[in-house]
C-alpha cells in the first residue's frame, strides 16, 4: 500500500429533519452569506427550513449560482462579502453551489488576479487564509460536501478548471436524504452515475495490495448499482435515498484514494465536453469512461477483470472478463437514462478530439491517467471513439 495521509475535518450531519441543527453549527453571532442556485430551494420548503432555524442570524443572500458554476457569477459574491464584512458562508445546494461557495471563500481574502485560482491551480491550505463554508447538500453527485475540491466554469474563455486544498473542506455538512424528493429524474440519474464514475476513478487502474480500498470501492458500486435504478422511479423512500446520498459522499470524500493510484483522465476530458457544449458532467462521463476503458484496454484490463467479477459476476478469460465488464458498464449507464455517444447530445463534434488535444497542449498537459500513459494521442483517440 502507499503511504498516506488521511485529513478530513468535515463534521457531517446526516438525516432526516437535520437542517434544524443549523444554528448550532453555524459560529455563533456569525454575519451570514446564503448562497444557492437557480431557485429550486424556494419551491421544495429548503429555504424555509435554513431560515427557520437561522432565525436570529444576520443574513445576507446571494442566488443565481448556475449549474456548473461561472467565475464571473461568483466574483458577484466575491465583492459582496467584501463589501458586506460576511465572516461565513453557508452553500444550499448541489455540487454547483457547493463548488461556487469553495471557490468565494478562497476568492475574497486572495491578493492577487482571481482567476489565477483557476489557471494556476493554486492550492489553499491555510484555514486562516479563507472564509469559513457550510453546506446544505440538495443533491447528492459530487461528494463536494465533503471533500476539498471545487469545479469552476470561466464564461469567457469556455473553459472548466479544477482547484482545491486542505482549507477547503466545509466546515460541516448537513445531509438530509428527504431533499431528494423534488429532484428532477435526470438530476437523480446524473447523481448516480457522477458517484459510480468517481468509484471507478479511483479503483479502474491497476492491481495493488490495497485490499481493502478496493472492497470499500466496491461495495459502493455495488450498493450504486442496487438503489440507482430504483431511487430514480422512488426518490420518496427513504431507504433508497439514505443509501443513494451516503454511497456518493463516500464515492469523492478521499477515503477509498488513500494509498491507492488513481486515474481521474475521464473527468478532465468530460469537462471539456461541459465546457464545450454544457452537457451535464456526469454525462460527459458516460460518454468518455467507457472509451478510455477500451483505448487503455492493455493498460485497465486486470483491474477491469477484477471488477467483471467481483461486481458482475463473469466467468472466462482475463481478456474476456474485462471486455464484458465494459459492456456491463454501459448497459447500466443506459439503465441510468444515460446517453453514451457525443453526437447523440450535439451536431458540432466533428473538430472536439483535435480541440481538447490543442487545449491541453496549451496547458502543458502531456499526459493523464494512473500511470501517466494517456498521451494526447490517446487522449485524441479516447474522444474520437466516443462521437
Ligand atoms: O440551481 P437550482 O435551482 O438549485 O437547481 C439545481 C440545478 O438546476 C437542481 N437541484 C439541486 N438540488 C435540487 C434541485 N432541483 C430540485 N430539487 C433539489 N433538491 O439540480 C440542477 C443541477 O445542480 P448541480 O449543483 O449543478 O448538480 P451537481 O450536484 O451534479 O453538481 C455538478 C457540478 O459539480 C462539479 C461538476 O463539474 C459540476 O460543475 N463536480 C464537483 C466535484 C467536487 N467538488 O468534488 C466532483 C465532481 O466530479 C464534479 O466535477
Ligand atoms: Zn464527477
Amino acid at each position: 500500500m502507499l503511504n498516506f495521509e488521511l485529513y478530513n475535518p468535515t463534521k457531517l450531519v446526516f438525516g432526516k429533519g437535520q437542517i434544524e441543527k443549523l444554528a448550532t453549527l453555524v459560529p455563533a453571532n456569525a454575519k451570514i452569506l446564503l448562497a444557492y442556485g437557480g431557485g429550486s430551494i424556494f419551491k421544495n420548503g429548503v429555504h424555509e427550513q435554513v431560515r427557520k432555524s437561522l432565525e436570529g442570524f444576520e443574513i445576507i443572500e446571494f442566488g443565481g449560482i448556475e449549474a456548473n458554476p461561472h467565475f464571473e457569477t461568483l466574483m458577484k459574491a466575491v465583492e459582496i462579502i467584501r463589501e458586506q464584512k460576511i465572516d461565513f458562508i453557508l452553500a444550499v445546494g448541489g455540487g454547483s453551489v457547493i463548488d461556487g461557495v469553495k471557490f468565494i471563500s478562497a476568492a475574497v481574502p486572495f491578493e492577487e488576479n482571481p482567476v489565477d485560482i483557476l489557471k494556476k491551480r493554486i492550492l489553499f491550505k491555510e484555514g486562516a487564509k479563507v472564509i469559513p463554508f457550510g453546506t446544505v447538500l440538495t443533491l447528492p453527485a459530487t461528494g463536494s460536501e465533503m471533500n476539498s475540491g471545487a469545479v469552476i466554469t470561466i464564461e469567457a474563455t469556455q473553459e472548466k478548471l479544477d482547484f482545491g486544498g486542505s482549507a477547503m473542506f466545509p466546515k460541516f455538512s448537513i445531509c438530509d436524504p428527504t431533499v431528494i424528493t423534488s429532484l428532477p429524474k435526470r438530476q437523480l440519474q446524473n447523481g448516480v452515475i457522477d458517484a459510480y464514475v468517481h468509484v471507478l476513478e479511483q479503483y479502474l487502474t491497476y492491481p495493488h495490495d490495497g485490499y481493502l480500498q478496493d472492497r470499500i470501492a466496491e461495495s459502493i458500486l455495488q450498493t450504486l448499482i442496487q438503489v440507482g435504478p430504483q431511487v430514480v422511479e422512488n426518490p420518496t423512500d427513504y431507504t433508497l435515498a439514505s443509501n443513494f446520498m451516503w454511497s456518493c459522499t463516500m464515492a469523492l470524500n478521499g477515503l477509498i484514494q488513500k494509498g491507492v493510484p488513481s486515474d481521474w483522465a475521464t473527468h478532465m476530458i468530460g469537462h471539456e465536453l461541459t465546457a464545450l457544449y454544457e452537457i451535464d458532467h456526469a454525462r460527459t462521463l458516460a460518454i468518455i469512461g467507457p472509451n478510455l476503458y477500451k483505448v487503455m484496454f492493455e493498460t485497465k484490463k486486470a483491474k477491469l477483470a477484477q471488477y467483471g467479477k467481483r461486481i458482475f459476476n463473469l466467468a472466462g478469460t482475463e481478456d474476456e472478463i474485462a471486455n464484458e465488464a465494459i459492456n456491463k458498464t454501459l448497459e447500466f449507464y443506459h439503465t441510468m437514462g444515460m446517453i453514451t455517444e457525443l453526437s447523440k447530445c450535439t451536431e458540432d463534434f466533428a473538430k472536439t478530439a483535435d480541440f481538447i488535444v490543442k487545449r491541453f497542449e496549451e496547458r502543458g498537459w502531456k499526459a493523464l491517467g494512473e500511470k501517466q500513459n494517456i498521451t494526447l494521442d490517446k487522449v485524441k483517440s479516447i474522444v474520437e471513439k466516443s462521437y
